[in-house]
């Protein structure tokens, strides 16, 4: 598992190759490399090398989620994605529980996100990685189906001093 921020077109590419082939509807190129581009993008990504943070093991992608900050304590995830062959390994669990603790060092308490209703598995996961319908959009997706609004808010503020500090610079 590593994390990564920034332009590196290479990983931007790998994930819209995994994103194309993980996913119903995912989103193009550009917009992933956009996303990507933010400073305000949140990343966590799945190698089938593990823990590497080599550059050669990311563009083996075996999942991501690619999230942004909406504000100083709050997160959207946008995409979550694990290839076909590598599912229900855990990866999609770990990948979510990473990027929650990443952001939660930084001071994020609340990560929302949007689902197709009729997405079954992303919804169990979801609900197994402790988040909750709180809300229901009718028809928002062209195919017809609805949204559904899922959060999970974080009780506890980090004890550590590390990420106390570094959420008292993300304030100023
Ligand atoms: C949704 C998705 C990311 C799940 O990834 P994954 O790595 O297979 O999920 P995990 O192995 O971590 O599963 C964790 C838990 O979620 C639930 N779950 C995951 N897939 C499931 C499925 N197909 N059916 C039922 N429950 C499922 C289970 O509770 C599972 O725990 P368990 O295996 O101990 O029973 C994957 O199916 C995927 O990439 N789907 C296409 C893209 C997508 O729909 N993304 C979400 C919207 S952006």
């Amino acid at each position: 598992m590593s994390e990564m921020r920034g332009e590196n077109a290479s990983v931007s590419e790998a994930i819209h190759r995994l994103a194309t082939r993980a996913m119903d509807h995912p989103w193009t190129a550009s917009q992933i490399a956009s996303a990507l581009a933010s400073e305000f993008a949140c990343l966590m990504l799945h190698s089938a090398a593990g823990a590497s943070e080599a550059a050669d093991a990311k563009l083996d992608l075996t999942g991501f989620v690619l999230g942004r900050r909406v504000a100083v304590d709050l997160v959207e995830i946008d995409l979550v994605a694990v290839d076909p062959d590598h599912r229900r390994e855990g990866i999609g669990r770990d990948l979510l529980e990473e990027l929650i603790a990443s952001e939660a060092a930084v001071g994020v308490r609340e990560f929302n996100l949007e689902l197709a209703s009729q997405n079954a598995a992303a919804l169990a996961l979801y609900s197994s990685a402790g988040f909750v319908v709180v809300g229901r959009r009718s028809r928002y997706y062209p195919d017809g189906d609805d949204a559904l609004l899922l959060t999970r808010t974080l009780e506890e503020a980090p004890m550590d001093q590390t990420a106390a500090s570094a959420g008292h610079r993300r304030n100023e």
